[in-house]
């Protein structure tokens, strides 16, 4: 019943657009209809929030499938507009609505904000000329961390109106990172920001969206890939603060303290209306991000369940939440430099602890096993990397101190063990 007054109100929203159109502003006409439009609104007696992603219109928390006559006129204009956001409230007068209809019906592109209606975009990114791909990236990123924050505690609050909003974030980041990599390694900048929690919660969605796009897998998956990593470790909201930022290692019972944060998370996220049905990939990456490919991390599975295998969209998480720890700067430890964290992921990988072709299109993507770069052989020999076999950069053919060239891919060969630093030019 709630849902047909949203929708009169947006009928009457929709006819009121299209009677000004018709009639110039201040006719009878226009008039009886806002009036018919802000009784419509009074009914439904809640804010309004339309948002357009990519070709979804959202209402609410409710994706509009076919769009209705009576208001695709307005929707589409929003859309043509460059509008992403309409924001109206549930006191907004026949006023208000006549001026925002009007500003609509002007083709009008510029924000547009009221006491009681605000038109834009996502509020994601300050609209700026931007003069770099790096001021642009990092301005986009400070409006992404202000909106994750807000995601994240209505999260951890059970408000299922932070999944619509995470599903915003996300799209707005995936779209971003699909027209250019201009958030992939430039939001490195900002790893010493104050609030760790929210910087890795929302570095940890960036890198996880662009390793899921790099394999290929559907937009629909990276999406979800997305929200899951941006949600993954909610459940350390359940670990007291000096713990996580304590300064030196944890006792054994503080421990067991951390460990937990796995399923706090997942059971926060099975606790929120609608999880389950809608994104039931959230609470199992948050239950699965530190288990390990090899399951060797935590929490165990029981032995009851050998054929426990764990989803892949856990395993890329994993890939990229141990790359930003090591990237950021902890109270016990200064932030690792890409070759010495790229060295760390390669152990992982080799080890079976992190998925390792994974892990190798990772390193694609950050191009630190290139041509020319120095790195240190398992057999304890040096050398420089001369030639990558496409695709698997893991296994690249090294020339050694004697000029000769060794091909990695061979079964006998030895494997990376560390990756130098170069003498200039490495993203610190
Ligand atoms: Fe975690
Ligand atoms: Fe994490």
């Amino acid at each position: 019943m709630a849902q047909d007054a949203l929708n009169y109100f947006l009928h009457a929203l929709g006819a009121l657009f299209r009677i000004r159109r018709i009639y110039p502003s201040g006719t009878k006409q226009v008039l009886q209809s806002a009036r018919q439009a802000c009784q419509k609104l009074a009914e439904w007696g809640r804010p309004v929030r339309i948002t357009f992603l990519g070709n979804d219109t959202i209402v609410e928390d409710r994706k509009i499938e076919t769009l209705p006559a009576s208001f695709r006129a307005l929707f589409q204009s929003l859309q043509q507009l460059g509008f992403e956001s309409v924001q109206i409230e549930a006191d907004s007068g026949e006023d208000d609505l006549t001026a925002w209809i009007e500003d609509v019906a002007s083709k009008s592109r510029t924000p547009y904000r009221s006491s009681k209606i605000v038109a834009g975009s996502l509020k994601l990114e300050r609209r700026v000329e931007p003069d770099s791909v790096i001021t642009r990236a990092v301005t986009g990123y400070m409006g992404f961390l202000a909106e994750a924050q807000e995601v994240l505690s209505d999260l951890e609050s059970k408000k299922p109106e932070g999944l619509v909003r995470a599903r915003e974030i996300v799209c707005a980041i995936v779209a971003r990172l699909a027209v250019g990599r201009e958030l992939f390694e430039p939001i490195r900048e900002m790893k010493n920001f104050d609030d760790y929690t929210f910087t890795h919660a929302l570095n940890v969605c960036v890198l996880s969206s662009a390793l899921a796009q790099a394999l290929q897998v559907s937009d629909e998956m990276v999406n979800a890939i997305a929200m899951a990593a941006l949600c993954h470790d909610l459940g350390k909201k359940e670990v007291p603060k000096e713990i996580l930022n304590r300064n030196g290692p944890l006792e054994p019972n503080e421990w067991l303290l951390m460990e937990k944060h796995p399923s706090c998370g997942a059971r926060v996220l099975l606790d929120i209306p609608g999880v389950e049905s809608s994104n039931p990939l959230l609470p199992v990456v948050a239950y699965q991000h530190h288990m390990g490919a090899n399951q060797s991390g935590y929490p165990k599975v029981r032995r009851n369940l050998p054929q426990y295998t764990l989803h892949f969209a856990s395993l890329l998480v994993a890939i990229a939440d141990v790359y930003d720890a090591l990237r950021t700067v902890r109270p016990y430890r200064p932030a690792l430099t890409v070759p010495k964290a790229t060295t760390i992921l390669i152990k992982d990988a080799l080890s079976g602890k992190l998925h390792k072709e994974y892990v190798s299109r990772f390193l694609l993507l950050l191009n630190v096993l290139a041509p020319g770069r120095r790195v240190v052989l398992s057999d304890g020999s040096c050398g420089i990397i001369v030639e990558t076999h496409a695709g698997y950069p893991l296994c690249p053919m090294v020339s050694d101190e004697h000029g000769k060239v060794r091909d990695l891919s061979k079964p006998s060969a030895p494997t990376i063990s560390e990756v130098k630093e170069e003498s200039t030019g490495d993203p610190q």
